[in-house]
């Protein structure tokens, strides 16, 4: 039997993933939220704080991350690492409209949200978001904490590696790899290997931020 989940974060993704969980007819018993008196979200009550969480022991509920990212996925991955450290476990969720190969292969805490189409031979590391309308062709690899946006397309054995995100709408075409933590930004086309910790945009992709020092990269 499904264990009952609680989902973590109040906001917009947060929302959308309370929505899925009761389409999918999950036992939600409430979000926690920065701000503990936070009014109901869909009819769902929150529960006070992150610290609310604790009172359930981990073997009796699942946790679903509702922290959205727009860029950096730190504060997400570090949701995911603190909780799972204390024991829990967090689910995967799938949209029922999503369409996604049986072969694909998930971490657990994967979010594939409504409309969104995921080929064979490819794989989707933990606490990775692939949003709404995204799609994911055959063989490519979508790291732990990487966040595909609304709309965004990864052509065959495209590789995105750990908390990048690749921005709502944008383009990566066949066999380029982006590299860990960098942004791809909205409507952005890859034609080239993004290095780790940049920030890329435009058609073609050109690279306009650097956040790690080149011999991290
Ligand atoms: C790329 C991005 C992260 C840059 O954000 P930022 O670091 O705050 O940068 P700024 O907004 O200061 O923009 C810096 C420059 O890049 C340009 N720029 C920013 N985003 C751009 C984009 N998507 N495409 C083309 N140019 C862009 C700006 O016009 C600006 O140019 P200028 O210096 O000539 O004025 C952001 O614009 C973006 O596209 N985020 C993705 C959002 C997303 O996917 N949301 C999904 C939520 S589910």
């Amino acid at each position: 039997m499904e264990l009952p989940v609680i989902v973590i974060g109040g906001g917009g993704h947060a929302k959308v993933l309370v929505s899925t969980l009761l389409l999918c007819r999950r036992s939600v018993l409430g979000f926690v939220d920065l701000n503990p008196t936070a009014p109901p979200m869909l009819g769902i009550r929150c529960l006070g704080s992150d610290a609310a969480v604790l009172s359930h022991a981990p073997g009796d509920v699942q946790l679903v991350n509702g922290v959205g990212s727009t860029g950096s996925a730190a504060i997400r991955q570090d949701v995911y690492d603190r909780f799972t450290r204390e024991g829990y476990c967090f689910a995967t969720v799938i949209h029922p409209s999503a369409i996604v190969a049986p072969e694909v292969k998930m971490g657990d805490g994967v979010q594939i949200m409504a409309g969104a189409i995921l080929q064979p031979g490819s794989s989707v590391g933990s606490n990775a978001i692939v949003n709404t309308g995204a799609i994911i062709d055959h063989d490519c690899v979508v790291a732990a904490h990487a966040h595909i946006a609304p709309g965004a397309v990864l052509s065959g054995g495209v590789r995105v590696d750990s908390g990048a995100h690749i921005g709502t709408g944008a383009c990566i075409i066949q066999g380029v790899s982006v590299g860990a933590a960098s942004v791809v930004g909205a409507g952005a086309v890859v034609i080239t290997d993004v290095p780790a910790g940049v920030t890329t945009v435009g058609v073609p992709a050109k690279t306009i931020i650097r956040t790690l020092a080149p011999n991290l990269r």
